[in-house]
Order: C-alpha cells, then structure tokens, then sequence
C-alpha cells in the first residue's frame, strides 16, 4: 500500500484530480466561441478556394489545421493556422507569390512575417488567422517544406487523440505554460503543441504523463521501437513522428526546459497547487537589489551590450545564447573565475551579464617558459631579459626545472579586457558585424536602471525553481 506522502496514494490522487479539474475548467474555451469557431474554420476554407478559383491560383486545397482544429487551444495564443497547399511541382518562388496573393485576398490587415518560409497573419470573420502556404505532397516523410507534413498530422491526431483527451492537452499545455516551457519558438526551447498532442495520445492524460516524467533523464528516448528519428547528440528530448519517423518532433526543446519539466512533475506529484497552473508574476530584481546581492556575495557583475540587428526571434535568440556562451569562455580564458551568465534581448540592445568573483585581476601574471637546453630557451631569455620594463621578477627557474618570469599586465580590468577581445568572438554570424563596432561593457555602477536591465540582473543573481517563491 502506498503511504500518504506517495504521489499513489489515493488521497493524494483524488486531490490532484480535483486540483486538475479545476485548472481545466478556468482554461475551458466558451462553448460559443468554440461553435462560433467551426463556423468561421468553414467559412475560412470555402472562400480560400472561391478567391482561388476567381484569381487562377493553383491551390490544392486549404485546411485549418493546430489547435484551433480540435480545440486544444489555449486563450492566450490562440489564433487560426490555415494552410493553403499547392502542387508539389510548383517552383518554389512561385509557392510563395500564389500563396501570399492568396492570403491577401482572404485577411483584412494581412501582415507578412517571415519563418522558414514567409506567411501572412491577418484577421477573419473577427479572429486572427496564419495563413502558411505549402506543399500537398504524397508522401509526409518527403516534405519540400516544413509544414507539409501538417494535414498528416492533423489526419494522425484526428484518428489517435480522443475526445476526452483534448481537455488534457489544454490542461498539459498550461501546466507547460505556468513553468515557461511551451512553445517551440527559439526564445522559449520549449514543448510545441505538436509534441503536447502526441505525449498525451501516448500516456493518456496529464497525470499520467507527470507520472511518468518525474522519472525521466536526459536525454529522453521516447522514440517507438524500430524508428529511428535522425537526431544530434546534443539532443534532449527524441520522440518520432508518427507521420515521418525520420524527423524528431522534440528538436526544438531544451535541456533545461526539459529538466524544468521533470522536476515540475515531481514537484506537482508531491505537492499538487493550483499555482502550478497559474503562478503569481514575479517580480524581478531591481537594480538597487541586485548591487546589494553583489556586495553580499563579494562578487562582480559586468554587463555587455551590443546593438541588436534586425532579425526574427527565431534567428535573434540562438545566437544571443551563443554570444553569452562566448563572453563567459572568454572572460574564463583571460582568468577571471566566471559564476555565471545571462541574456535579454531588449528593443534596441543586446544585453549580455556576467558574474565572476573579482573584477579585475592580479597585476602579476606567470609566463611559463621552457626547460634549458632547449634552443628554445634561448629564445625565451632573450625576450624577458631581467630588469626590463614589465618584468616583475625573474627570469627564474621553477621547482619543476622549467623557466618562468613573473610579467606585470597592462589592463586587469574585466570591463576593458571585454570590449577589447569582443571583435574575435566566436558568436552567431548576424552578431558580427555589430560586435565589431558597437560592444561595450560596463560595471554594474556603469548602467541604467531599466526593466531590460532588472530583467537581465534577475536571471543572473535571482535564480532558483519556480515553485520555490521567495
Ligand atoms: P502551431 O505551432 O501553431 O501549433 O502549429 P499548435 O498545435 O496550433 O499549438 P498552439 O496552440 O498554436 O500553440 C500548427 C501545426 O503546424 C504544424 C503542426 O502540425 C502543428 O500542429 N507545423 C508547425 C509543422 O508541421 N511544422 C512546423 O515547423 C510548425
Ligand atoms: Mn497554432
């Protein structure tokens, strides 16, 4: 028998449950909404191929596919993803032409935005709509575009995901959503609602899937048995598609928003609350209490900016991350002990943060030398010749019989040391350009107090687990 601290012990079930169906029920779209919506889904792919007929546009056949096909939606990002799908053997620039003259004529405001392939947001019958043209290819394991898989999907889900199931979707999602892991985009490397669908057709609703999860590790094989999903090793997360089992559904999650997960499900398992669903806003850090945080912990912060070149989320993001991956490997190169780092990325700027446990470093550095009687050596006390300017002591042998000398450094400032070696980084190719010209580091004394800034301190010097509140 389980006992009453086990997350199987039916007291503690029968409380989850209850906690779940409440959650449900605040996140449960309006019944009208939802016969209003069938309605404008008909509307939508009726007159998608009336104007496609009137225009002489090769449309195949358009369809609303997503959340907003079976309801598994939730309010705050809820809008319609139409697809209008065209003959596999219509050249690609043309894809493109057809499809947005096609959304143009269906959407008031139609607005272009660009992800792997341009499409159009713009407003129908009073919702807002995606339209994406693709491919109506045969075959979903030869895509010529990304999203030409997604009637498949929709037919897969249409045949696997129950009725009962759609609510756990949604109640999966917001759980997802109150941690800050739902979502594919590359700001949040999170679950796509995609891969929420199919992880409840696999293990049947939430509970179970937290169940599960609590004891997950990483990296998470979810693949089924003979597929084989083409993956990196670097993955977190592998889980096939069922409609192309070459392709991993979970590419775009995180190690951390993975982890965040599984220790959520154990979290929850243990001490289900209906905060888990909807958690309070924190507050982030000030810039008054993160100078005091800094002074508590005897460290140092420098922050970097950078000016933010205009790109989408999805191309911005991965390489901030691999811009604050490369200020702290160089801030460690050059000697600094780092504690950590984070990003933001604001409206106008780049903000990278740094922690290392002093700001400057000692004005003596050792420069090892060879052992005498390599012709080397030669070389070695020809350039550091005692008593000469910059030499602190030395030459001199060391224990272990090699040369060294005792050299004073010029600059032992990190802020400096940053800006001067921010040209030769290794960050992402659209960051280049702006880090040759525009990088400048400062001292936490250096900057502005703004929301960027408080947001950039927080995730620095306020880290912690989300259900751990104060
Ligand atoms: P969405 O990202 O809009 O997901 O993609 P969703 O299921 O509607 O979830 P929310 O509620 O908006 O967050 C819609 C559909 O597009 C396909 C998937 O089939 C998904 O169900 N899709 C999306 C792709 O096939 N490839 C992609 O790269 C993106
Ligand atoms: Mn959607």
């Amino acid at each position: 028998m389980p006992g009453p601290e086990s997350p199987t012990d039916p007291s503690r079930v029968a409380e989850r449950a209850a906690l779940e169906r409440e959650a449900a029920r605040r996140i449960a779209p309006d019944p009208g909404l939802l016969s209003r919506l069938a309605e404008v889904r008909e509307h939508l792919v009726r007159r998608a191929s009336t104007e496609a007929n009137h225009r002489g546009i090769p449309l195949r056949r358009a369809l609303v596919a997503g959340s907003a096909a079976r309801g598994t939606f939730l309010h705050e990002r809820f809008d319609i993803d139409l697809f209008l799908l065209f003959p596999p053997d219509l050249p690609r620039e043309r894809l493109e032409a057809e499809g947005l003259r096609l959304a143009e004529a269906l959407l008031e405001s139609p607005e272009k935005h660009y992800a792997e392939h341009p499409y159009l947001r713009g407003r129908f019958e009073g919702f807002t709509v995606e339209a994406v043209p693709g491919f109506a290819v045969e075959d979903p394991s030869r895509p010529q575009t990304a999203v030409d898989r997604t009637p498949f999907h929709q037919e897969y889900l249409s045949e696997h995901l129950a009725p009962g199931q759609v609510e756990e979707v949604r109640l999966t999602k917001q759980f997802l959503r109150g941690l800050g892991v739902y979502g594919s985009e590359a700001k949040t490397a999170g679950f796509s609602g995609y891969l929420v669908e199919l992880l409840i057709v696999r293990f049947g609703d939430l509970d179970s899937l937290l169940r599960a999860a609590q004891g997950w590790q990483l990296p998470v094989r979810l693949a089924t048995p003979g597929s084989r999903p083409a993956v990196p090793d670097d993955v977190a997360m592998i889980f096939d598609d069922p409609v192309d089992p070459h392709r991993n559904v979970a590419t775009a999650l995180s190690a951390e928003s993975l982890a965040r997960f599984i220790l959520a499900a154990r979290e929850f398992l243990r001490s289900p609350t209906l905060a888990a669903f909807f958690p309070e806003p924190r507050s982030p850090l000030s810039l008054a209490g993160a100078k005091e945080r800094v002074q508590a912990r005897g460290t140092h912060v420098a922050v970097v900016r950078l000016p933010r070149p205009s790109l989408v989320d999805d191309i911005l993001y991965p390489q901030l991350r691999k811009a604050e991956r490369s200020v702290g490997g160089e801030a460690s190169r050059l000697g600094f002990e780092v504690l950590g780092t984070s990003s933001v990325a604001g409206v106008k700027d780049l903000w990278i943060g740094i922690e290392t446990s002093s700001g400057t470093l000692t004005h003596v550095r050792v420069q090892h030398g060879p052992p005498p009687g390599l012709a080397h050596s030669e070389a070695f006390l020809a350039k550091w010749t005692a008593g000469t300017a910059g030499i602190l002591q030395g030459p001199y042998i060391r224990p272990d019989g090699k040369l060294a000398v005792d050299v004073a450094r010029e600059e032992i400032r990190l802020e400096p040391l940053l800006s001067e070696a921010a040209p030769g980084l290794a960050i992402g190719r659209d960051l280049r350009e702006s880090s040759k010209t525009g990088v400048s580091a400062r001292p936490l004394d250096g900057v502005d107090d703004t929301p960027e800034i408080a947001e950039l301190l927080d995730r620095l010097l306020n880290k912690r687990l989300p259900w751990n509140r104060s």
